[in-house]
């Protein structure tokens, strides 16, 4: 399939002149997680080494200095150091804003009356439709320095705001034009069943055929996409149209994700096991049985902190969650309608509160485990000596910082593929 991440080859490009040999010492701890995400492993006062753009080994200081002498020092100063956080979901490419909008929802209007009126996800597909293509790409790749200057050197991003066919394919090439200005390495996932187009209204089925049988088999033929996703949700699509687009995407070679059980349970969870999906995201609505059937199949569940907390639904509790097996992964959702959230991080520490998560497991849920619902977890998230050099230094010295401050504590220092890359000059108005 053509779904190779062109996000990571040409951040490798772009990193590779500046990858060298490079040692961090003088951590407070360097905290990661085993091969196999089972547990986190915590090196007190440790030392790292990259090479080439990946990981060599963790361990003491002092024997990692006698055995690497060429590598270039780099004093983390007594702080923590972990692997780069992987945000797993987000809807970065848009144009506009709904602050209006949640006002309104502030004031008691219901999202679903919002939509219905014209607002919700049509009105930021109206502005983004709107909006220069040059002012979306730009827009996106300054958002995507703001989340590594936050900490993450893997983002997901979806399309989903173009929603007429060729619209879609469109945001994916906007995407991969992003793409090539910014270091981080991005997973693009095509977001095929969002919205209905208006123009569709009363031709729903030919909407979803025309998604299936040919903008997926473009996509696939272009390379446009690295996964497959859809909104399974009475306000969206029926878990029988969700089913015929992800059995097509996934005979076609592509990793496969749902917005599920968002605003009503509606056997979107359940499909996901079925399928074999990496992960189902949302599940504000989710059932213990629906977590168990995500458990038993391998499915990671995405908890979205920004969209629960915006729209005023409840979280699940950590006891529950942990009593399924389920892996659990946290990421902003970032989108201009439901959650406007920004920092991976703080929703990490939000949803630690609301669900009663310990430091570590919120740690896993923002790196292997988030790295898992990408289907990468064999490189990223976590620091085993040959996988990729991502990592941060942060303005703190323990684990538990990091889901304790509010705002979160920043990088001090973001390595990418192994190298020290300076911070982004973040551009004054990020938002187009
Ligand atoms: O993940 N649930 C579907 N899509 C987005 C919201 C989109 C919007 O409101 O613009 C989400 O929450
Ligand atoms: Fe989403």
């Amino acid at each position: 399939m053509g779904a190779m991440s062109l996000g990571s080859s040409i951040g490798d490009k772009v990193v590779a002149g500046r990858a060298a040999y490079l040692l961090v010492h003088n951590t407070s701890e360097i905290v990661t997680a085993d091969p196999e995400g089972g547990r986190v492993i915590r090196h007190p006062r440790g030392a790292i080494v990259f090479q080439d753009g990946n990981v060599v080994e963790v361990g003491p200081a002092g024997e990692l200095s006698r055995r690497h002498t060429e590598a270039r020092p780099i004093n983390a100063h007594g702080r923590l150091l972990t692997p780069g956080l992987v945000d797993c979901h987000t809807h970065m490419i848009f144009a506009g804003n709904r602050a209006g909008e949640m006002q309104r929802r502030l004031a008691g209007e219901p999202y679903a009356d919002i939509a219905a009126s014209g607002g919700g996800i049509r009105s930021t597909v109206a502005a983004t439709d709107a909006e220069r293509e040059d002012a979306l790409e730009k827009s996106l790749s300054a958002r995507i320095e703001r989340w590594r200057a936050c900490g993450c050197t893997t983002v997901e991003v979806k399309s989903g705001y173009g929603v007429a066919p060729r619209a879609e394919i469109r945001m994916l090439e906007l995407i991969r034009g992003a793409v090539q200005r910014v270091p981080t390495r991005v997973q693009r996932t095509a977001l095929l069943l969002h919205a209905l187009p208006e123009e569709y209204r009363d031709r729903r089925s030919e909407y979803v055929e025309e998604m299936r049988e040919r903008i997926l088999p473009e996509i696939e033929t272009r390379g446009l996409a690295d996964a497959v996703d859809v909104f399974c949700d009475p306000l969206a699509f029926t878990v029988d149209e969700c089913r015929s687009l992800l059995v097509k995407a996934r005979a076609l070679g592509y990793p496969i994700k749902l917005h599920a059980e968002q605003l009503e349970r509606s056997g979107g969870a359940a499909l996901a096991a079925e399928l074999g999906a990496l992960s189902a995201d949302h599940l504000e609505s989710a059932t213990l049985e629906d977590w168990q059937a995500l458990g038993k199949a391998g499915v990671v569940g995405v908890l979205l902190p920004g969209a629960a907390l915006t729209l005023g639904q409840k979280l699940p509790e950590a006891r529950m969650l942990r009593e399924t097996g389920a892996r659990v992964a946290i990421a902003t959702d970032f989108n201009p309608g439901s959650s406007p959230a920004q920092s991976l991080l703080e929703c990490a520490a939000l949803a630690s509160r609301l669900c009663g998560f310990s430091a570590e497991e919120a740690f896993l849920a923002v790196t292997w485990n988030a790295a898992q619902a990408l289907g990468l977890e064999s490189q990223i998230g976590h620091l085993t000596p040959g996988t990729r050099g991502d990592a941060v230094v942060w303005e703190c010295e323990t684990l538990e910082e990091l889901p304790y401050w509010m705002p979160a504590v920043r990088p001090d220092q973001v390595f990418v593929r192994g190298a020290d890359l300076a911070f982004p000059a973040l551009e004054g108005r990020v938002w187009p």
